[in-house]
């Protein structure tokens, strides 16, 4: 039995763990981006450019990361985001990263083409869930499953807004790692080389369900009789993303669903005060992990302007490349109300299931301590911009006061001194 607080020390540790495990074709799915990869790596960049600014002697003894969202507080200012891959990744994931999430206080968000009933989700899982809906072809098909993630009791709906098209993602093409997947010598020679997964997951889904994953809260409407499964769903066509949402669309997503509403790959500060205008209550800032657009601009980068957009609106979470604890301050600094991660935890529970999800969660918990312990900083609710530097940015101090320069033999140099 492995320790995981010695192997890993970092979520990049349980990325190497993962990708020890799955497949090449699996984890490439669930690590990589679409075309060139540009986004997804911009968005680790600009992550990186931002500092934080710390401050000093102050008493940072009683430290609380704690958050508000929809009036229901969190031990966190941490949510596990929706990954429609996670079931093939860990038998039954979704159930494993639901449970995480509620031991330690924060929301899981169940994705549409999970593998695992949203009602067994639900009971085994626990916790606060949310649940994210994409809207395929037949919009009216796919409101069945609102109404039916509203009577099991979700306490919010994410509506995935930022892919009406599916995205070009290269490497599976290669890797073969189409859906459904389809059984050649090259992935059967993957998946026998990766046995720790073929036995742990797949063969464990074939004994105790007798098929491959597959799509239990995907609803095909009733002209899609005989498409009852993902395979002959796709075929039909009746898996296409629906590429004809507008704001109309929300709006009457708002009139069915009862409790939070939240819009999921907001980047546009135009678009939040849409989502807003139209009953919102929250939207996910999200160029989703540069999975989609490649040329995508950069959520943390979009994140200020749209904060001062929406004002007190709507409640912002911001996600895509948040891999630290410092990370999150930096988000949190810049106007989001909590950040959700995506890979991290689906890298920890690829690595070794529920314990591993829960290592994720650890990591960034004790990151996120120990970060605002030496920035100065108390509760999350004081963070703000004085606490980033932005790249070629220096933030103003006001003159300094006095005299600082010092004289040497040859010259007189400034010395750089930063008084409040
Ligand atoms: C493998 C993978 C699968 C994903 N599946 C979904 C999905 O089913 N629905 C969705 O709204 N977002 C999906 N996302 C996007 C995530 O919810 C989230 O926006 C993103 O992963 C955050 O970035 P991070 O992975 O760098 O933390 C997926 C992302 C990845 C990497």
């Amino acid at each position: 039995m492995s320790d995981l607080t010695r192997e890993a020390l970092n979520i990049e540790d349980l990325r190497r763990m993962a990708r020890r495990r799955l497949t090449k074709a699996l984890f490439e799915f669930c690590d990589r981006g679409s075309e060139d990869e540009i986004a997804m790596r911009d968005n680790r960049t600009a992550l990186d450019r931002i500092k934080l600014l710390p401050r000093v002697l102050t008493d940072v003894s009683g430290r609380d990361p704690g958050i508000t969202l929809f009036g229901k507080k969190h031990a966190l200012p941490l949510l596990i985001g929706p990954t429609g891959i996670a079931g093939w990744v860990w038998y039954r994931a979704e159930i494993a990263l639901a449970r995480a999430a509620a031991d330690a206080g924060i929301p899981f968000i169940l994705a549409s083409t999970s593998s695992t009933a949203m009602e067994t989700v639900l009971a085994e899982g626990g916790g606060t869930q949310w649940y994210q809906l994409y809207v395929w072809r037949d919009a009216d098909a796919t409101l069945v499953t609102v109404a039916r993630a509203r009577d099991a009791g979700f306490e919010a709906l994410v509506l995935t807004v930022d892919s009406p098209t599916y995205n070009n993602r290269e490497f599976d093409i290669r890797n073969g790692a189409n859906f459904p997947p389809r059984v050649t010598l090259r992935s059967a020679i993957d998946g026998l080389s990766h046995p720790r997964w073929l036995f742990g997951t797949l063969a464990r889904y074939a004994l105790a369900e007798g098929r491959l994953p597959r799509f239990p809260n995907i609803h095909f409407p009733p002209a899609a009789a005989g498409a009852k499964n993902y395979t002959a769903g796709q075929g039909a066509g009746f898996l296409s993303r629906n590429d004809m949402l507008d704001w109309d669309f929300l709006r009457r997503l708002r009139d069915l669903w009862p409790r939070p509403l939240i819009v999921k790959g907001i980047l546009h500060p135009d678009d939040a005060v849409k989502a807003a205008a139209c009953g919102a209550d929250g939207i996910i800032v999200s160029n989703h992990a540069g999975n989609v657009l490649d040329a995508a601009a950069l959520p943390i980068e979009m994140l200020p302007h749209i904060a001062a957009a929406a004002g007190t609106r709507l409640k912002i979470i911001v996600d895509s490349g948040f891999r630290r604890g410092s990370d999150v301050l930096k988000g949190l600094a810049l106007g989001a109300d909590a950040v959700a991660i995506g890979r991290a935890t689906l890298y920890g529970v690829g690595a070794a299931g529920e314990p591993g999800a829960r290592r994720a969660i650890a990591i960034f918990d004790a990151e996120i301590r120990r970060t605002m312990g030496n920035l100065g900083v108390c509760d999350i609710a004081s963070l703000g911009r004085n606490n980033i530097v932005l790249p070629g940015q220096m933030p103003s101090f006001g003159a300094p006061a006095g005299d600082f320069s010092v004289s040497g033999a040859n010259e007189t140099r400034p010395l750089t001194v930063i008084q409040r």
